[in-house]
């Protein structure tokens, strides 16, 4: 044979060596990495079973990265301490997989979760202090002061039990108390078995508790500039990235998690939303949180891994004044109601006449949805679902208050 057969020979085979690498390259990593031997033993009794009859559950298991590191189903399926366990076909399983089982092997994420208002004053904001042990509440108070040590939500009550079970509970149980002496749920951003930081990243993800007329976060955000960029470009971002080693090459465009939890550009993932803030603005009368400064800086430092100072500085000197307006508003509005308590004319129960929604409107839809929206850029917000609102109600609230004095033979 002469030499060029055999020199084309070793071309064409080295072509095709460096092409099946380029190729195995751009497979997924889910589908490059087999699993081990172990592994598909461990997992595959149970999937053996379910697949058939569950198989959508099964394959969310399998995109997970549990599934690339070999974590198995029960890893997170056996009992942790103070669960109750139960015989499953071989397996002994426990009936109740809750925050006990992942905190297991991220300790560290459950403590920061523990901080947060997610955890035990997301449950009391329903249930009140009741639901909670001593020792859980005190934890919670020196946090939160006043969000954990507090009675039963007076208008859950109203509404009955159903509409607590179906309503408040779906999204204010991320907080529930487990019967193992954990707090809280982390599927509710990650799912049960994606347990996905992809889908945690997704403002929808966030928006399925954070939408509607007293929280509009959702709707703000879609309608801010971050948001109206991150539908335009979310195809561009690597929602998947290592939370470790996120960068603005990642996630060039914000969505909720990157400005209350991620770590961007060497910054720490926290699972404490509460950190960047500093106003407590769900409140009637927003004040001011322990550690202002600090919090508020804290947020800043995301802004500015995107923007110059000037910008910053602009955004939050406004939403400091609208904080001040809206305080002035709600309180004048609330000054008239309390008045006409103390006059005997309103009964100190809520929720018996018209006046007490107009009030519960004005601070609890509008007032809130002014601020929300001057923080995050929803100009719509601040104005025709906020302060035009805001003022309409005091209006009618001001009409009814008359009224009501008329009605008990007094003057306006
Ligand atoms: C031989 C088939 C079989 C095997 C193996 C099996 N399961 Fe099941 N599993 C079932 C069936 C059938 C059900 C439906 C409810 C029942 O009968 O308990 C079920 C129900 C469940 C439930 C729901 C229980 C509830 O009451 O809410 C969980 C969780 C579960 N299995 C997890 C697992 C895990 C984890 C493994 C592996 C350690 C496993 N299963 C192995 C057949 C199986
Ligand atoms: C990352 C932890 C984790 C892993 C891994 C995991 N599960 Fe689950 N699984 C959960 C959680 C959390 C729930 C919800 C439990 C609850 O509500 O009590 C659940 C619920 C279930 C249910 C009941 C679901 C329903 O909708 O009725 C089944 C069945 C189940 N898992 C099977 C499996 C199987 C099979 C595997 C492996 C292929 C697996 N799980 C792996 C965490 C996990
Ligand atoms: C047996 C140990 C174990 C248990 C139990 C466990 N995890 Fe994990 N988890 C891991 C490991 C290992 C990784 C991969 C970490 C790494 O890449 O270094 C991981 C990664 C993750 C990630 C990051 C995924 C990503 O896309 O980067 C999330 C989110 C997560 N786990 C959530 C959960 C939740 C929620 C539960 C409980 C329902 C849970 N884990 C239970 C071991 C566990
Ligand atoms: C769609 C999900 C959802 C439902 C349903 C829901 N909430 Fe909320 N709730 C939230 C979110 C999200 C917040 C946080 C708002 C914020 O910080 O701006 C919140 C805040 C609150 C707060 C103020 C925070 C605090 O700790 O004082 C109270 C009180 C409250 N909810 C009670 C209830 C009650 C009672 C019900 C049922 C009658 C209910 N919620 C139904 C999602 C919900
Ligand atoms: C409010 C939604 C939410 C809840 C609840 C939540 N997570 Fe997360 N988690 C996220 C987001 C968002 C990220 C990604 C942060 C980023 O962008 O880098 C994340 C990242 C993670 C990671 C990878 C980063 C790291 O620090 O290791 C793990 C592991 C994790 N979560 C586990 C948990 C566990 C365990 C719980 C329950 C104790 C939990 N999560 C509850 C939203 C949530
Ligand atoms: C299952 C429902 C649920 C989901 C999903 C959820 N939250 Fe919340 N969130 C709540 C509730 C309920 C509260 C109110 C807690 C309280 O103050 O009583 C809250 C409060 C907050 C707060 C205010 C905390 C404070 O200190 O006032 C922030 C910020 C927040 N959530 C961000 C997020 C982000 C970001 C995501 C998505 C990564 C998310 N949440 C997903 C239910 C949810
Ligand atoms: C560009 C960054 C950014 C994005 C994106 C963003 N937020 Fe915010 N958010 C803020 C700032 C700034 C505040 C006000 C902070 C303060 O009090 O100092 C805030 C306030 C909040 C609060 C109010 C807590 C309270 O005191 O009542 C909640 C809840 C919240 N955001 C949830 C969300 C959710 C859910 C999304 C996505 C749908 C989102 N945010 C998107 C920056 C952001
Ligand atoms: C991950 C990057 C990122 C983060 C973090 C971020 N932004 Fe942005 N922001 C953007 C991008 C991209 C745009 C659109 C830029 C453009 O039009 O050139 C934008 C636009 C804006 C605009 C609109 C500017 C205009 O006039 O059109 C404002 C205001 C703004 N951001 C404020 C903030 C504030 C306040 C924070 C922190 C609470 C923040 N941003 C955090 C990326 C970010």
């Amino acid at each position: 044979m002469g030499f060029k057969p055999v020199f084309i020979a070793i071309v064409i085979a080295t072509g095709l060596i460096v092409t099946a690498f380029i190729v195995n390259s751009y497979r997924p990593s889910a589908v490059v990495n087999q699993p081990s031997a172990a592994f598909v033993r461990a997992s595959g009794k149970c999937a053996e079973c379910h697949s058939n009859s569950e198989y959508s559950i099964v394959h969310e298991y399998e995109l997970s990265v549990h599934a690339q590191k070999n974590i198995n189903c029960l890893e997170c399926h056996q009992a942790a301490v103070g669960q109750a366990r139960r015989d499953h076909h071989g397996f002994v399983i426990n009936t109740k997989v809750t925050a006990a089982n992942c905190r297991s092997c991220h300790e560290p994420v459950y403590q920061q979760f523990l901080r947060s208002r997610h955890a035990a004053a997301s449950w009391a904001a329903v249930a009140g202090e009741s639901a909670f042990t001593k020792e859980q509440v005190a934890f919670c108070e020196r946090l939160h002061p006043g969000a954990c040590r507090r009675p039963a939500n007076s208008l859950a009550q109203l509404e009955g039990k159903s509409a607590i079970s179906s309503g408040c509970s779906s999204c204010h149980s991320i907080g529930r108390p487990n019967a193992d002496g954990t707090i809280g749920t982390c599927t509710a951003c990650h799912s049960r078995h994606t347990s996905s930081v992809e889908l945690a990243r997704l403002p929808t993800t966030c928006g399925q508790c954070h939408m509607g007329p007293d929280h509009s976060q959702l709707e703000i955000y879609s309608e801010s500039k971050h948001g109206v960029m991150f539908a335009a470009q979310k195809n561009q971002l690597d929602l998947a990235a290592d939370p470790r080693k996120l960068t603005t090459r990642d996630m060039f465009v914000p969505t909720c998690a990157t400005c209350h939890m991620s770590g961007l550009n060497g910054l720490a993932v926290t699972h404490d939303p509460s950190e960047r803030l500093s106003y407590n603005l769900f409140a009637e009368a927003s004040d001011k949180r322990l550690d202002y400064a600090r919090r508020q800086a804290a947020m800043k430092d995301v802004c500015l891994k995107c923007h110059t100072k000037p910008l910053i500085e602009r955004v939050y000197t406004q939403a400091d004044e609208v904080v001040r307006a809206t305080n002035e508003k709600v309180l004048a509005a609330k000054e008239i109601v309390e008045r006409l308590r103390k006059d005997a004319i309103l009964s100190s129960k809520r929720f018996q006449q018209p006046i007490d929604f107009a009030y519960f409107d004005l601070w609890h839809y509008d007032g809130r949805t002014t601020k929300h929206a001057a923080f995050m850029g929803g100009a719509d917000f601040v104005q025709w679902h906020g302060n035009y609102p805001l003022l309409k109600h005091t209006v009618e609230l001001k009409s009814l208050a008359e009224e009501l004095r008329r009605d008990h033979g007094k003057k306006p």
